[in-house]
């Protein structure tokens, strides 16, 4: 067994503050100016003005970003996938739209679907991201992409969707992985040509399980030879019990036979992010991967429910994915959050040493200073690397 010290490189500074000439102008693509000074403008309104408000109003609840769960009904059957219903009626629309306006209202900005899978009901994302777009929103669509097509591809950027996030885990699919490159290359190909004219940004996102290790690689170089960054999970098992989940025994968890090549992966990706490639991921994230998958991370400070939450399906609120299926009262779109700072953060205490959400760990990391902030900024027009981790 290949044994990773908790304290080892959890904390590890070495690679902060590395003023390198590739600093500035990471690129080994042609982004045009336009398109990353459009890309920087939109990620200043809607990310970084109202955190400079959360940080400035810092006993209101001003989250910075919102998961709308509009459908939970998916076309696929990943089998680590527990957040997806099978004939649940989707959001209404009447739904959806007051909870545009509630955000709004409490200064979020950035609204991002989540499912089961968005495009089940196409016409129903395009005329919620024209509403949420006119309404100063920045829209982050996650897809499988299956579904994608080039009226859709056209429709969506249109609406001025600002970011496609295509969730691929192999090449060619195999059994509990039916996410891969080969199945979604026409939509991938149009998507990539298309992003200039209408403006989004385009990622792979990239759950890593037991299985695909070697095909992360290889989506990482097509991403990276595309001129897209990536994004990656690491495969988690269900914090708390899911009804109709049947699949605790083969959902490519990650066991110790696999720690030696996961790790030898993730000090790959490592490197190419500290090479220039673009990635949503910190270095500090991946390297807390290590230690997820063998049990030994240590409490992190989780932000959900202060500044990121989701909406369920009914406007109803939770924290964050991993307790979606949490039967407690987190408050919703009509009577507002019930959101208890003090109470959160007892529960982040148990939770989080058994959780790495990909989405969370990077808001607490971006969020954690001005520098940082500012970094994640520059990632939307592609500006900087990631070295200063
Ligand atoms: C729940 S899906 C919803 C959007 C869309 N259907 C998709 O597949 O991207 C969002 C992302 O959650 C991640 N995910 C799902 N189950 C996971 C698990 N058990 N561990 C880690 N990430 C997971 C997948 O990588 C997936 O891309
Ligand atoms: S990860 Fe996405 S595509 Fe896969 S089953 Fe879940 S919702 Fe569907
Ligand atoms: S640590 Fe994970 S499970 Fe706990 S609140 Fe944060 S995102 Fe949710």
């Amino acid at each position: 067994m290949v044994a990773a010290s908790k304290e080892s490189k959890f904390f590890d500074d070495r690679h902060k503050w590395n003023p390198l000439p590739h600093y500035f102008y990471n690129k080994t693509h042609n982004k045009s100016k336009n398109y990353q000074f459009s890309n920087f403008t939109r990620a200043y309104r809607s990310w970084f003005v109202p955190y400079l408000k959360t940080r400035i109003h810092s006993h209101e609840f001003r989250p910075l970003l919102s998961f709308l769960y509009t459908d939970l009904n998916c076309n696929l059957n990943c089998h680590y996938c527990y957040c997806r219903g099978k004939k649940i009626p989707g959001m209404t629309m009447q739904v959806a739209k007051d909870a545009v306006k509630w955000l709004q209202s409490v200064g979020c900005r950035v609204l991002a679907y989540m499912g089961g899978e968005p495009l089940v009901r196409k016409d129903f994302i395009i005329e919620l991201t024209r509403y949420a777009v006119k309404n100063g929103f920045f829209v982050y669509l996650p897809t499988n992409g299956i579904l994608m097509d080039k009226p859709f591809i056209d429709d969506i950027g249109e609406a001025g969707i600002s970011v496609i996030n295509l969730a691929v885990d192999a090449i060619d699919g195999y059994k509990g992985i039916p996410k891969y490159f080969n199945r979604i290359k026409p939509q991938f190909q149009y998507l990539v040509q298309q992003e200039k004219k209408y403006g989004y940004i385009t990622f792979f996102n990239i759950n890593i399980t037991k299985n695909n290790v070697t095909d992360a690689k290889k989506l990482t170089e097509i991403a990276h030879s595309h001129g897209i960054g990536t994004d990656y999970h690491i495969n988690e098992p269900p914090q708390i019990e899911y009804q109709d989940f049947d699949h605790e025994q083969d959902g490519a968890w990650i066991t110790e036979a696999e720690y030696y090549e996961v790790d030898n992966l993730l000090d790959w990706i490592i490197q190419k992010n500290l090479e220039g490639y673009t990635m949503v991921n910190s270095v500090k994230h991946l390297r807390a991967m290590k230690l997820f998958i063998r049990h030994q991370l240590p409490a992190w400070p989780c932000m959900a429910g202060m500044y990121s939450m989701i909406i369920r399906l009914d406007g109803s609120f939770a924290p964050c994915f991993e307790l979606y299926g949490s039967n407690e009262d987190w408050g919703n779109i009509y009577d507002g959050h019930k959101f208890d700072p003090e109470k959160l953060s007892r529960q982040k205490q148990k939770c989080s040493p058994h959780c790495l959400s990909t989405c969370n760990f990077q808001v607490s990391h971006y969020s954690s200073s001005l520098i940082y902030s500012l970094q994640w900024l520059a990632k939307h027009a592609d500006l900087l690397t990631d070295t200063f981790w």
